[in-house]
């Protein structure tokens, strides 16, 4: 299984990737992560991706598209993957087309702005796992530590509200247009396109849950 996981920034793509991965048994590539990490490293890459991250805006196409293409021929993508948080532009989605990857959905995930900005306000995030909670809506089994290792949760760089307006606008206006561009593409060539899937991301995490494994035929 190879499928992309579209969707504005807060809309629980993380939340919703670690389910989808575990039934499916493969790995969630999410390019987020990978840039936190390599910004917690102090690596050439992340500290090229620092401040562009800070500021909400995207890092360049050139540099995702290499880390992602690397990322992609490790042994453990060989049955399969998610990408969460990629692809994010049209140059980015036609770098995978043009490498032959060959993608069986893209699962987009809707939720309206205002309830982004109340998820994401309350969003504590485990780093070295990716894992993901809300003081509110999923908490912690115990305040402010990661469930499985105990480790401390905290809260991310760009969390903040100026800047979850900028990363709303630029998914306005750099990655929406992805919804088009799949829609249009599994419509002109289904045989070769992934199957488009839209479903709601309101209501509880389970809820969601369910949906998107309907939606996968899962
Ligand atoms: P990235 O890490 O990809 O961030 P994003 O797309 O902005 O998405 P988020 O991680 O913020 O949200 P999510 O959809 O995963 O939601 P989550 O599950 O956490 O990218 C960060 C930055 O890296 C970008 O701004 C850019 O600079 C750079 N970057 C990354 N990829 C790039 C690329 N391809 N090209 C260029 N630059 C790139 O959920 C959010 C909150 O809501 C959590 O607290 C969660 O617990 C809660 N929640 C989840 N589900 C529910 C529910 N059903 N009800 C209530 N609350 C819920
Ligand atoms: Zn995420």
């Amino acid at each position: 299984m190879k499928l992309i996981l579209l969707g504005a920034p807060g809309a629980g793509k993380g939340t919703q990737a670690a389910f989808i991965c575990q039934k499916f048994g493969i790995p969630q590539i999410s390019t987020g992560d990978m840039l936190r990490a390599a910004v917690k490293a102090g690596t050439p890459l992340g500290l090229q991706a620092k401040a562009v991250m800070e500021a909400g805006q995207l890092v360049s196409d050139d540099l995702i598209i290499n880390l992602v293409k690397e990322r992609i021929a490790q042994a453990d993508c060989t049955n399969g993957f998610l990408f969460d948080g990629f692809p994010r532009t049209i140059p980015q989605a036609d770098a995978m087309k043009a490498a032959g990857v060959d993608l069986d959905y893209v699962l987009e995930i809707d939720v309206p702005f205002d309830a982004i900005i109340e998820r994401m306000s309350g969003r504590r995030s485990h780093p070295a796992s990716g894992r993901t909670y809300h003081v509110k809506f999923n908490p912690p089994k115990v305040e402010g530590k990661d469930d499985v290792t105990g480790e401390d949760l905290v809260q991310r760089d760009d969390d903040k509200e100026e800047t979850v307006k900028k990363r709303l606008d630029v998914y306005s206006n750099q990655t929406r247009p992805l919804v088009d561009y799949y829609q249009a593409w599994a419509k002109q060539d289904p045989a070769k396109a992934p199957q488009y899937r839209a479903i709601s991301g309101m209501g509880s995490v389970e809820e969601i849950t369910a949906r998107a494994f309907q939606a996968l035929g899962a």
